[in-house]
């Protein structure tokens, strides 16, 4: 079944890549063909998942897991001092629970979209709120989300800690004292570091390795990395490099997850690039099934309208696995084909 299956994606693969016509109907699904100890999921936009239904139904037979795209971020969900709006987290909160989806928490601590009152604060202040952040957010959602990012984009490309406003006033600590307090906030979740461009070797690679080598030899709960995949001409990816990626961050004993998947190429596309771009979703799903510590893939945006790079990254874009009219492209199907391959 899995050969038949095997051949079936390959022919529609081919199809899509030459002339991207419509494939026709079959019941192969990403959720269907990953690995049932693996997660597949997608980032959700609340104004999409609660507005559009084809957005909403595509997710929910496609994937089985989400990441909340903005409504946990600070500037959301802690927008004033002392005042919580929770309403986008519950409700995407809610109908993951109601859809049996995976959810993974994005982000406790991040150095954007935070709220403008934190300029305002002092040290003492600052700390004050970094605690009861971690403890509320945690704690609220202690019954349905068991995977965080807990600390996001700490690290600089060079490898140096990046000057957030957490290290400027709390100093290199904040980082332990996050997973510590998230930990006890809820002791059944497994929290994690997340952060991009750290999926080829380099000195950004070195030092999370270092960090997260630190932070457990002290016995910091921390239980796994997350590998944002947000690849782009001026980061390819090659599949040695994302393989002794995850092998190194594995002997540690982490979970992995590759999150944030999205591949950014020039607008208007070459035929080159998109094919360069399928190859590299295919062997993203199947250096993932190499490994069973890597236990959860996540695309960034579903479709190209929706996702983030275009606005983000000039001339481009098509970072995605669906066209805008939410047609499968080629990097559907080369997905699928991945995350199909046993080794
Ligand atoms: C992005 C969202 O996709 C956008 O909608 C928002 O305007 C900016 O943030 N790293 C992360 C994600 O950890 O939270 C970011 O998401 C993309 C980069």
């Amino acid at each position: 079944m899995r050969f038949l299956n095997l051949l079936l994606i390959s022919f529609l693969a081919s199809c899509s890549l030459s002339n991207n016509e419509p494939h026709f109907e079959k019941n192969l699904t990403l959720k269907s063909i990953t690995d049932n100890n693996k997660t597949i999921g997608v980032s959700v936009l609340s104004e999409q998942l609660f507005s559009n239904n084809n957005y909403q139904s595509f997710i929910n037979s496609e994937f089985s897991g989400i990441t909340p795209e903005n409504a946990m971020k600070m500037e959301t969900i802690n927008p004033t001092k002392g005042m919580y709006n929770f309403r986008d987290a519950d409700e995407i909160v809610r109908w993951a629970e109601s859809n049996k989806k995976v959810i993974r928490g994005h982000p406790i601590i991040w150095h954007r979209q935070v709220p403008s009152y934190l300029k305002n604060l002092d040290n003492n202040q600052l700390k004050e709120i970094f605690e009861s952040h971690i403890l509320t957010i945690v704690k609220r959602y202690q019954n349905s989300v068991f995977i965080w990012d807990i600390v996001n984009e700490a690290i600089n490309s060079d490898g140096t800690l990046r000057k957030s406003i957490w290290l400027k006033h709390l100093g290199p600590d904040y980082i332990k004292d996050a997973f510590i307090l998230a930990h006890h906030a809820n002791p059944k979740a497994k929290l994690f570091y997340n952060d991009y461009d750290l999926t080829m070797p380099g000195p950004k690679f070195d030092s999370a390795y270092e960090l997260i080598k630190d932070l457990l030899k002290k016995k910091i709960p921390i239980h796994g990395i997350g590998l944002q995949m947000h690849l782009r001409p001026e980061f390819k990816q090659s599949e040695e490099g994302l393989r002794l990626v995850i092998q190194k961050f594995s002997e540690l004993g982490l979970e992995i997850h590759l999150t944030e998947i999205d591949i950014a190429i020039p607008t208007p596309s070459s035929l080159n690039d998109r094919e360069e771009q399928a190859r590299t979703f295919q062997f993203i799903g199947s250096v993932c099934n190499q490994f069973p510590s890597c236990t959860s893939l996540s695309l960034w945006g579903l479709n190209d309208t929706v996702s983030w790079i275009p606005s983000h990254f000039k001339g481009l874009g098509e970072a995605t696995l669906l066209d805008g009219n939410m047609n499968k492209k080629s990097t559907y199907y080369e997905f699928l084909k991945g995350l199909e391959s046993r080794n």
